[in-house]
């Protein structure tokens, strides 16, 4: 549906407006700050055609601490633009995609540059073939917009996903619940 550039990252950017005012509103009924907590970050899905070796691991390194998520692959091919990210979360079962763009271009958004830069070796489009991995991650990101995450209560699940832009294709599937 979203598969012209320009269309989708003006999509994202009009989504994420969207939360933003629409969180504004209740947010004064929501006193205290929450804390969201990550369980356990594991790939359900590495395409042995493109990738080899997904490794994912979410734990305290001390007590007291925050869970951290490391994970890693080694993809077989280079990726470009020809490789589309997207990230939903499940909600009663029901789907929300809060993210999608083909890679490169996702990198322009500030915070996933920053998020991008800050933990992983990921460096400059395209990426050569090669291991890819991010390290000591909180999830969800300090600095991604979380207006929607705010409104939701409980245990939920969020699903990432490399695909490739051209099939949509499964190159990489994540989940990590998240606890509010
Ligand atoms: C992630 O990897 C780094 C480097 O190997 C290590 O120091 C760190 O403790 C790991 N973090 C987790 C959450 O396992
Ligand atoms: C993406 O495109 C590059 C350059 O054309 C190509 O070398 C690579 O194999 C493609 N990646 C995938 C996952 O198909
Ligand atoms: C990421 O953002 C933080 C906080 O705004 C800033 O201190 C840091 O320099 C930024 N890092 C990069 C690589 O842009």
């Amino acid at each position: 549906m979203w598969t012209v550039k320009s269309t989708s990252m003006k999509w994202f950017i009009i989504f994420v407006f969207i939360l933003a005012t629409a969180v504004k509103c209740s947010a004064s009924d929501i006193k205290e700050k929450k804390q969201i907590k990550q369980e356990a970050a594991r790939f359900t899905k590495c395409n042995e055609k493109y990738v080899s070796d997904c490794y994912a691991i979410t734990r305290r390194v001390k007590r007291g601490e925050p869970y951290r998520t490391n994970c890693s692959t080694i993809s077989k091919h280079a990726w470009g633009n020809n490789v589309t990210m997207r990230g939903e979360i499940l909600i009663d079962g029901l789907a929300i995609e809060i993210v999608r763009g083909e890679i490169c271009d996702l990198l322009k958004i500030d915070w996933v540059y920053n998020f991008t830069m800050t933990y992983s070796n990921v460096r400059h489009c395209p990426y050569k073939a090669g291991y890819y991995a991010f390290f000591n991650i909180e999830l969800p990101p300090r600095n991604m917009p979380q207006n929607i995450l705010k409104l939701i209560k409980g245990q939920f699940t969020t699903n990432v996903y490399f695909l490739l832009t051209k099939t949509g294709e499964t190159i990489i599937e994540m989940t990590v619940t998240l606890r509010t």
